[in-house]
């Protein structure tokens, strides 16, 4: 659920203005001739790409690193130019899919061990600027099986239900009423940076506890401390300068060194962004208030909603795909169909209890009448009405379900 936003004036419209000129702006400021693929290779350091797709000792981009999740491991893949191995065949349109959407180009969701739920947030200048930079890097051969998962996690649809209830695709928005350098700050580490990724605690799908964002987190045996500012513990006796050097060194006086992840994260990312940069991603978290809660756009989703999205992944998303989206040709997708949007939710609760004959080029749809419960039939059809922009009253109920079903 979103928090309503406040109906912006004209003013307000014309603020937002200059602040999107002023972000992006901001990325050319750094140096005015600064190149498309210049540009790329300091955004590629602002989300630490290399970081990740670097195996110990291995090629630069040519993966093979290893992450470890509550859920088996993987490793990451090769983003080299390579044709066969790497994103050679890759469009800018390919690769804008993979980090905005979180979708391989074989048209799979991926893992959220690639922090794609981070990079939504980067513009498409942004984006294409990273592609052209990777175009330039020596391409490597170097086949790698990403997924070494444990069953059922190795089966892609099944973290279905974690991009139902975590992942919103979607640009970093402005907001008008803050200034450039703070939306600067806010861009580089909800975006590119990822902090929250390591700084904040998730839960047993793996979803992070947006109530408790920034409030520290295990990351392979390490803590990444809080990072709200909290004065008992959080940032909260550090001043901007203080954060800004920590990002640029590793090294804060009167506190110890940066270790492990943070350390290699320093070394490989922050080290190389402008004093800016740093400074505008340190006003910023010193803006968070303590209490995340209190943060908008990071309310947890409802227990309606939570159950929706679940009965959604378990029944109907490995043919329907997470997000609606279905698959060209093969499932139809759910988000902007009329059968799903009708004022009145009759023929969708039908679908979903008797299925559909093959017909349109497309396969059969099996009917769902002996598995679910009247119940959970009003809840799906609830969910998908009101879902991934989908935006249908959720007037079904188990009621009407009962009455179908005794009908047919
Ligand atoms: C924390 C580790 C991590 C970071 C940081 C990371 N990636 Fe990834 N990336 C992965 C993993 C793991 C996969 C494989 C995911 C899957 O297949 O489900 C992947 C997959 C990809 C793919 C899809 C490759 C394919 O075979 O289709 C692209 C493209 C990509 N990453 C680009 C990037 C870029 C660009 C950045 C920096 C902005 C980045 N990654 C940062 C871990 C990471
Ligand atoms: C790969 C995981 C990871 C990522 C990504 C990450 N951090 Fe950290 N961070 C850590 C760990 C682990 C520590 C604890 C290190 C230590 O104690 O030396 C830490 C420590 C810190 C500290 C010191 C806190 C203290 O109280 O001493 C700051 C500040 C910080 N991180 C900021 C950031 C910012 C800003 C970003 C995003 C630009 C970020 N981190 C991204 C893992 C990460
Ligand atoms: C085994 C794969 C599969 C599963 C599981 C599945 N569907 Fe379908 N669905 C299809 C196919 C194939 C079609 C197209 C059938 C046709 O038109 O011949 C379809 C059609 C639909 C349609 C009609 C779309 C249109 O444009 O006419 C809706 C609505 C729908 N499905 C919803 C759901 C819901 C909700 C669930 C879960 C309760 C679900 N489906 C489960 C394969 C599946």
């Amino acid at each position: 659920m979103k928090t309503a936003r406040r109906p912006i004036s004209f003013a307000h419209f014309w603020q937002l203005f200059v602040l999107l000129a002023a972000i992006v702006a901001g990325g050319r400021a750094v140096a005015a001739e600064q190149t498309q693929v210049e540009r790329g290779e300091y955004l590629a350091r602002a989300g630490d790409c290399m970081g990740c797709h670097t195996a110990k000792g291995g090629a630069p981009f040519a993966g093979g690193l290893r992450i470890d999740t509550p859920f088996g491991y993987m490793l990451s893949s090769n983003i080299t130019p390579d044709l066969e191995t790497g994103i050679g065949r890759d469009s800018s349109a390919d690769f804008y899919r993979a980090l905005h959407d979180g979708v391989n180009r074989h048209g799979k969701d991926m893992y959220p061990a690639m922090p794609y739920d981070f990079y939504t947030k980067l513009t498409r200048a942004d984006v294409d600027a990273i592609y052209a930079y990777l175009r330039t890097v020596k391409p490597v051969h170097n086949a790698v099986e990403v997924n070494h998962l444990r069953f059922p996690f190795d089966l892609r649809w099944t973290m279905g239900a974690w991009r139902e209830l975590y992942f919103t695709e979607g640009t970093y928005r402005p907001d008008p009423t803050k200034t450039a350098a703070w939306n600067r700050g806010a861009y580089l580490v909800e975006g590119p940076g990822h902090c929250s990724d390591c700084h904040s605690p998730r839960n047993r799908l793996g979803g992070i506890e947006k109530d408790r964002q920034y409030s520290g987190a295990d990351v392979d045996g390490w803590f990444a401390l809080a990072l709200a500012p909290d004065i008992a513990n959080g940032l909260g006796a550090w001043s901007p300068e203080d954060i800004a050097r920590y990002l640029k060194t590793g090294v804060t006086p009167g506190k110890d060194n940066a270790l492990g992840p943070m350390a290699d994260f320093i070394r490989d990312s922050t080290s190389h962004l402008t004093d800016a940069d740093r400074l505008a991603m340190a006003g910023y978290l010193k803006s968070i208030p303590p209490d995340s809660r209190l943060r908008t756009g990071r309310v947890d989703p409802d227990a309606t909603k939570r159950r929706g999205a679940q009965l959604y992944s378990d029944n109907c998303g490995s043919c329907h795909q997470a997000l609606g989206r279905g698959m060209a040709g093969v499932f139809p997708p759910l988000t902007g169909n009329p059968e799903v949007l009708a004022a009145d939710p009759s023929n969708l609760l039908q679908i979903i209890d008797r299925g559909i004959p093959a017909r349109l080029g497309y396969g059969p749809m099996p009917g769902f009448q002996t598995q679910l419960t009247d119940q959970q039939v009003a809840e799906i059809a609830n969910y998908v009405r009101s879902s991934w922009g989908n935006k249908a009253p959720p007037n079904a109920t188990s009621a009407r379900v009962a009455t179908l079903r005794a009908g047919n």
